[in-house]
């Protein structure tokens, strides 16, 4: 029996050929406009060549500015860079069978120059702020959920299958509807995110795809998905999360991308490395939340009959009943299970608890990894030995790139 991480599954219209998705990785390589520079596009095209099903495109900004650039050589999608975006588009999907989706993006608290919309001893600190700097009104955070809606109808027509719209990570969208935030109730931050969401799925075709990476647990005071106590702020609190996803559900999005945390503050939360205390709890922790997000999508959670996967004449397996999921489930975090990866992806899969593996760091380790598996090649996959290097470049404003095997792809 092959293993399920190479069986199909459809994503809105689309049949991804596996479950190996590349998540967004900011390269900080652009060209000076925000359009994809040469590495920019080698990058992707090492991807699709290595036989990944889907493709995110890294955090693009949703403008040329920097309050909402969080680096200076960050992609910039507008209209003045359509052209070149297209062609960007359409050099990766060239004869290539993969669905490429594009993050967008707003820094917020973490731009260039940084656009809060309210203050709090907490974040204000971690970025040095202080308690006089200008915070943004209600018509600057209605202008830019606006130009969410712009940026992803642009996104659509350069030939883009889907926006992801980024709620993760401490940037704009996250860091306005935390408890922190208190300008507003809960359901009415929401609500501007939903219907930002509601406006991109009514301004668009009918076979674009729509969904949001998000932090759903940030581990900070008044953080979302993080429980009250100030002394421990580990406890996770499922009610704003849970509600978010309901909320979700009934737009419908397609999909839903699990991650936690601000990696700025703890990087240990997003990207477990062999460098911290207890990694696999953090890769638990993940394992948990995507479990969560999916369960309370589909209610009851069944597994998979494996008898009813049946191989069909390309050779790739397939699930006979057909997949009756409408939204789909990306988990994050599985670089630091290296060998492991197959066996704990199968099990996953099987038991309903994901339906697409996510990988960040091991697509930069090695942009081969789902082709080296299917053909049996272990013994050539670069893993990532989750030294966090490439991070660390991105951090300091340089161009990320696998410190450790960049020079053997
Ligand atoms: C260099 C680098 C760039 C990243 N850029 C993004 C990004 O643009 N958007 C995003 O949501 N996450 C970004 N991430 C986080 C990854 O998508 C992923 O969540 C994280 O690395 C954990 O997954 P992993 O254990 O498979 O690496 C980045 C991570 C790294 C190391
Ligand atoms: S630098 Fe390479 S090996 Fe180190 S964490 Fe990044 S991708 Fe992995």
């Amino acid at each position: 029996m092959r293993n399920l991480v190479f069986s199909p599954i459809k994503l809105r219209n689309v049949e991804l050929k596996n479950r190996f998705c590349v998540q967004p990785l900011e390269g900080n390589d652009a060209n000076n406009d925000g359009s994809p520079s040469i590495q920019t596009t080698d990058r992707y095209i090492r991807w699709t060549k290595g036989k990944w099903a889907l493709i995110f495109v890294e955090a693009t900004s949703i403008s040329l500015s920097e309050e909402s650039k969080s680096r200076i050589k960050q992609l910039v999608l507008n209209k003045k860079n359509k052209r070149k975006f297209k062609n960007f588009v359409e050099k990766i999907k060239e004869k290539n069978n993969i669905l490429l989706l594009i993050q967008l993006n707003y820094g917020g608290r973490y731009s260039l120059k940084p656009t809060i919309s309210y203050h709090h001893p907490f974040y204000d600190k971690i970025i040095r702020l202080d308690y006089t700097y200008p915070v943004i009104n209600e018509a600057k955070v209605n202008s830019i959920f606006e130009n969410f809606i712009e940026c992803a109808i642009i996104a659509q027509d350069v030939g883009f299958d889907g926006v992801d719209i980024k709620c993760c990570h401490g940037n704009f969208i996250i860091d306005y509807i935390r408890p922190a935030n208190k300008n507003k109730t809960f359901e009415e931050k929401v609500c501007l995110f939903i219907k930002t969401l509601k406006e991109i799925r009514e301004n668009t075709k009918k076979d674009f795809i729509i969904g949001s990476r998000i932090s759903f647990f940030e581990g900070t005071p008044e953080g979302f998905g993080t429980g009250k106590n100030p002394n421990d702020l580990s406890q996770l609190e499922w009610s704003q999360p849970q509600d978010l996803i309901r909320k979700l559900k009934e737009i419908p999005v397609d999909f839903i991308n699990e991650t936690v945390g601000i990696p700025y503050i703890m990087p240990h939360l997003t990207r477990p490395s062999f460098k911290d205390e207890n990694p696999q709890k953090y890769i638990f922790f993940h394992y948990k939340l995507t479990k969560k997000v999916k369960k309370e999508l589909l209610g009851n959670t069944k597994t998979i009959d494996l008898k009813t996967l049946v191989k069909k004449k390309n050779g790739i397996y397939s699930t006979n009943k057909g997949n009756n999921e409408t939204i789909l489930v990306i988990g994050s975090a599985y670089t630091f299970e290296g060998k492991k990866i197959l066996q704990i992806a199968d099990k996953q899969i099987k038991n309903k608890e994901v339906d697409i593996i996510g990988f960040g760091r091991q697509a930069l380790a090695d942009p081969y990894l789902p082709l080296k598996l299917e053909d049996g090649e272990l013994s050539r996959i670069n893993y990532c030995i989750t030294c966090n290097k490439c991070a660390k470049m991105l951090h300091k404003g340089h161009q990320s790139k696998c410190a450790v095997y960049s020079n053997k792809q």
